[in-house]
């Protein structure tokens, strides 16, 4: 499967879109999990990137060990005017803002059924996955992308990448799972309007579905419902690799789409351990969401 990233057979298609060399990228949530996995090979490939989390600890240990292409902003991504900060500190330490990678956001609290022993969903909690998913997600890409509207275009009139995370739950939220699920579903379903709304500057934007991912918040999964998410994968069947969900982010940053129009619910396997349905829309976006078949379904 390594080869569809690299897209080997045709090289005029590998080196279309931006590269990561000396480009400069803010991830959000990059103190732990997918973003860390991100951050780290974003930088293995030349780039200079912030990291915009709230874990004051990993940020500042991870700026120390990856050295002076990194740099650390303290920002909740909800936050109108922390976010606003660390855009302006990605472009005073950097020049500019190319790529947004968002994987900001936390749990409010547990999975909860609407009507439970203690009674109704807590509305708050529900509020809070809105605001810390969604909100987020959104706050920290009209903030990015209208830094981005400033950079130079290159040849494909491209000046900025987007990628949003969304999850399986976006379309298959399990019991208990409905504020999260409502949350990631927001997170797909402003994916197009916003490559939509972004293509005239040249801003491309895409959302990745994870499945599940050997990330401290997935390996701290109680064991039956971890064994549950792992047994529901179709091929292989396995939790993600945190460096197999940067690889993607890696290839959607290098590869503008620009050649395939309206190419819609293929299905497609990466190595992230989950199929994937793909929907490709002209030039601006695709938006990758798992199946979510169990293995019976897929077959
Ligand atoms: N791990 C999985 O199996 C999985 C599956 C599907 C989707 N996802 C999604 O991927 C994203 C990353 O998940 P992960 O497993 O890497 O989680 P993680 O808990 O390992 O990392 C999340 C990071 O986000 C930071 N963060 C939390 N709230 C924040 C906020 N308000 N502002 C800024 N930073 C904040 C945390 O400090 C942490 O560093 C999340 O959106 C999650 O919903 C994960």
């Amino acid at each position: 499967m390594t080869a569809i990233f690299e897209s080997a057979a045709n090289p005029e298609i590998s080196d279309a879109g931006m590269h990561l060399q000396n480009h400069t990228a803010i991830i959000t949530g990059a103190a732990s999990g997918l973003g860390e996995a991100t951050l780290r090979r974003f930088v293995g490939k030349g780039a200079n990137a912030m990291i915009l989390d709230v874990n004051d600890e990993g940020g500042a240990a991870l700026m120390e060990e990856l050295g002076n292409r990194v740099r650390f902003t303290h920002a909740d991504v909800a936050d109108e005017a922390a976010v606003s900060a660390a855009v302006d500190a990605t472009v005073a330490a950097f020049g500019g803002v190319h790529i947004l990678v968002n994987c900001g956001g936390s749990a409010a609290g547990p999975p909860r059924r609407t009507v439970g022993r203690d009674g109704p969903y807590p509305l708050p909690e529900f509020a809070e996955y809105i605001r810390s998913y969604l909100i987020g997600t959104f706050n920290t890409t009209r903030l990015a992308a209208h830094a981005m509207s400033g950079n130079d275009a290159d040849g494909d009139g491209e000046r900025g990448v987007v990628i949003n995370t969304a999850s399986v739950a976006a379309q298959d939220g399990q019991i208990g799972q409905a504020a999260y699920a409502a949350a990631k579903a927001g997170v797909t379903g402003m994916t197009l309007p916003l490559a939509r709304d972004l293509a005239v500057l040249g801003v491309r934007v895409m959302t990745i579905s994870p499945g599940f991912f050997d990330t401290p918040r997935g390996i701290a999964t109680p064991e039956n419902i971890r064994e549950s998410l792992i047994a529901q994968t179709p091929f292989p069947t396995r939790p993600g690799i945190p460096d197999e969900f940067a690889h993607l982010a890696q290839a959607i940053v290098r590869d503008t789409c620009s050649q395939l129009v309206e190419v819609q619910s293929c299905n497609h396997q990466f190595s992230s351990g989950v199929m994937y349905q793909l929907s490709m829309y002209p030039f601006a976006s695709f938006v990758l969401t798992p199946v979510g078949l169990s293995k019976n379904e897929a077959t």
